[in-house]
């Protein structure tokens, strides 16, 4: 069994909207080990964003920590990376560009960065696309150019947000199946979030299931299937129908 990487301890958040107290998560617990693919899932609006900001360092929780290798999360870290559904590309700078800038900003020598943002542009599948830029890119291929960005900077834990949910379906499934690929060549920690109750069993090796907002934990369910896993397979469908049954309650 691997080692907790991640402690995430009771959290609650409320925001304020139009002078009304809003609760937004009550009481979530749950670790994450080292190198595991866990998908956080829940129904749209619940607060898996909120809950993701939260483990980024982006957003302040009101009650409860998360402990990072047993340390307090205070704020962006370099041991985290995120990405976001809309991709947040440069568009005036190349697939080359986009995947420099964290090396730049970090003032990584140039050779250096060079020799990282290519290893990793072709890790996501878009060697000889490194001149094109982001207008002339698929939208699978603008998140390609985004998870190379947030892997390129060698995160331990990658943070995503509903990366694929602007895809259509076919090239959604096609890059779930390149995420796992990813994932198992550089074995980092992922924490996914989604409201595709198919798209979490098809990826994680956990999932924490969150109720309607404010967002409790229902359940954590382990996906037990091997992979590549078969979407068609009786297993995977069961699954999926006891997920279904769990957050309809
Ligand atoms: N900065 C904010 N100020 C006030 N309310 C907010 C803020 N951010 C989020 N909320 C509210 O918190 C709730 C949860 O939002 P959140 O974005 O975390 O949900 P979500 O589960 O990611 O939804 P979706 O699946 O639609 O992306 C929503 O009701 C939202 O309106
Ligand atoms: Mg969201």
């Amino acid at each position: 069994m691997s080692e907790i990487l991640l402690q995430i301890k009771n959290i609650r958040k409320w925001f304020n909207s139009q002078e009304k107290e809003l609760m937004v998560i009550d009481g979530v617990s749950f670790d994450v080990r080292e190198g595991e693919f866990i998908s956080i899932l829940g129904p749209s609006g619940c607060g898996k964003t909120t809950l993701l900001r939260i483990i980024a360092g982006l957003e302040k929780q009101d009650e409860g920590e998360i402990l990072l290798r047993g340390k307090s999360i205070t704020g962006p870290g370099q041991d985290r990376s995120m990405v976001f559904q809309d991709y947040a590309l440069f568009p005036w700078r190349t697939v080359l560009g986009n995947v420099l800038f964290g090396l730049e900003i970090r003032k990584i020598p140039k050779v250096e960065a060079l020799e990282k943002a290519k290893k990793f542009i072709k890790l996501v599948g878009l060697e000889g696309f490194e001149n094109s830029y982001p207008h002339e890119l698929s939208g699978g291929m603008r998140q390609r150019v985004a998870i190379a960005r947030a892997l390129v900077c060698e995160p331990e834990i990658l943070l995503m947000d509903e990366p694929l949910s602007a895809l259509d379906a076919q090239t959604r499934n096609v890059m779930q199946s390149e995420l796992v690929r990813i994932w198992q060549e550089t074995r980092k920690t992922i924490i996914y979030v989604t409201h595709n109750i198919e798209e979490a069993v098809y990826l994680a090796d956990r999932i924490a299931v969150l109720s309607r907002r404010p967002a409790k934990l229902l359940d954590l369910v382990e996906v037990e299937l091997e992979r590549p896993r078969n979407r068609f397979s009786k297993e995977f469908i069961e699954l999926r129908a006891r997920i279904f049954n769990l957050i309809q309650g």
